[in-house]
Order: C-alpha cells, then structure tokens, then sequence
C-alpha cells in the first residue's frame, strides 16, 4: 500500500503497540476522556458481536474505563485496525461507524461470516480494506466501489453475486476478488465509457470465480495495470494481454 499519510505516521506506530494484545500498554492522555464514552460502547458491541474467541483476547473487557482492557484499544480516533489471523467470529459490529479515522481494516484470516459488512460502507476515511480468508458471503454491494479505497482484498471468501457495475468508479491500486463463487461478467461500461476513477488500478485479481463472458477491451487499456490473473472462470479474452500475467 502507498504511504500517503505521513501525518498519521505517529498515531500509527502508538496504536500498533496498542492493538497487539501481547504489547498491551496503557492508553497515554492523549486520548483525553470524553472519548472513552464512544470506545466503551464500541467495545462492549464488539465483544458481543464476537462469538468465538479462542484466544480470550476479548474475555476480560469489562467496566468502565477502556484504558484498563488489554488488547486493542477501539476507540473514536481509532486510525487502524489489524485483528488478521485470530480465528475470530461473528459478524462485525455497527458501532464501528462511530471510527470516523479509520482508514486501515485488516481482519484477514478470521471466521466472520455473514452478509458484507454494510457499517464498512460507512467510513469515511477507509483507504485500505482487508477481508480475506473469511466466510462473508452474498454480494458484493456497488457502494464499496464508491469508497475512496487504495487497495481492496475480499478474496477466499463465499460471496457470490455479479461484480457491481460501478466497479470503474473505484480509485484503487489494487482489486483482488479471487477465490469466491462471483458470477455474470467483469463490467465494462463504467470503465469504457469514462474511465471513472479506475485508471489508477495497477493489479485485478479475480482468478477462481464464476465469471464468464468477453474480457472487456477496457481492461486492456487501464493505462497502469501491470498483473490481471482471471484462470478458472469461463472468460474469453478478447483483447491483447500479452503484458499482463493469467
Ligand atoms: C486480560 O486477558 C489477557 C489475555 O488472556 C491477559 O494477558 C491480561 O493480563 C488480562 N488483563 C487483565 C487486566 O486481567
Ligand atoms: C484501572 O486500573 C487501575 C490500576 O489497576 C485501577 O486503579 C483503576 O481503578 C481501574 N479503573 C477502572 C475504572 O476500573
Ligand atoms: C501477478 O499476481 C499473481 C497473484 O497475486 C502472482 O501470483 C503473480 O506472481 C504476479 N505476477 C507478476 C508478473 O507479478
């Protein structure tokens, strides 16, 4: 992922020794209390909303004062989140509205399951957005095109609609879809008819899917792309893609 947010650089390396429950620290001031109001309530739906935990990494988050929980600190100024690879569960809560900064999701290589998770669609800072190797399932909502994300990870899991037609509106670096049941073809019209934002995407994945039809000539000619994996599905290549690997 590109670096692009060298303000949030401090605030990064803090939180990161604040969500790994090993390197649990006590919260410095900084984070001043009427915030603690919003973390708790966040907290407490999170515990909820996760109904297995084998780790206890949430067990022990009760009363009052979220500066005493161990484990991740999630609170309203919350600007990163990486619970990647704890066999967590259970669907994610919607008090996570309440992370207006959040702009890094990473709960790859969970046991979530369930719909998309619709509170994702709004964070309005969300730049990067990690949701792989889980058991979310159903569509693929269109709104997650209009986000403003740099890079979007939703292979290996179960969802199995069409790929929304707005996808062109993305701005991202990077779109890996790979590995789910997604059906109908990859859309064209949003990406030939005015490019939308999608000129920068440098690496499509949708590789082990249930796409078929014509590979869109639009693909072809994203000005930056540099690797599009599409094996395994029923799609015909219609278009030079000799640059680019399968
Ligand atoms: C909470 O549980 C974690 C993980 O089991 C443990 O490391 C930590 O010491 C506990 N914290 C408190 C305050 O009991
Ligand atoms: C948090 O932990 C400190 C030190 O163990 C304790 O003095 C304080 O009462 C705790 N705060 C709350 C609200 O539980
Ligand atoms: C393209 O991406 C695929 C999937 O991530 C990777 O396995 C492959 O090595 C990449 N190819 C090149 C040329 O970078």
């Amino acid at each position: 992922m590109k670096n692009s947010y060298p303000n949030l650089l401090c605030l990064r390396c803090l939180l990161c020794l604040l969500i790994f429950p090993t390197l649990f620290v006590k919260l410095p001031d900084l984070f001043q209390i009427p915030r603690l109001d919003n973390a708790y309530t966040a907290f407490q739906a999170w515990k909820r909303a996760i109904q297995s935990d084998p780790m206890e990494f949430t067990s022990n988050r009760s009363g009052p004062d979220v500066r005493n929980y161990s484990g991740l600190g999630l609170l309203t100024d919350l600007a990163l989140i990486h619970l990647n690879s704890n066999r967590f569960s259970g669907t994610i809560p919607e008090s996570f509205n309440n992370l207006q900064l959040l702009y890094e999701l990473d709960l790859d290589n969970n046991l979530f399951t369930g719909f998309f998770p619709s509170v994702i669609l709004s964070l309005p800072s969300l730049k990067f957005l990690d949701l792989r190797f889980n058991q979310f399932e159903d569509s693929v909502p269109s709104a997650l095109f209009d986000l403003k994300l740099d890079a979007l990870f939703i292979n290996d899991n179960k969802f199995r609609s069409s790929i929304p037609d707005n996808m062109g509106n993305s701005p991202v670096y990077v779109i890996v879809l790979a590995n789910n049941v997604l059906d109908g073809s990859i859309p064209s019209s949003p990406l030939s008819e005015n490019f939308g934002e999608i000129k920068t995407l440098e690496q499509l994945h949708v590789s082990h899917n249930k796409l078929y039809g014509n590979i869109p000539a639009s693909i072809c000619s994203l000005p930056r792309l540099l690797n599009f994996t599409y094996s395994n599905n029923y799609l015909v290549e219609t278009c030079p893609l000799s640059q680019v690997s399968w």
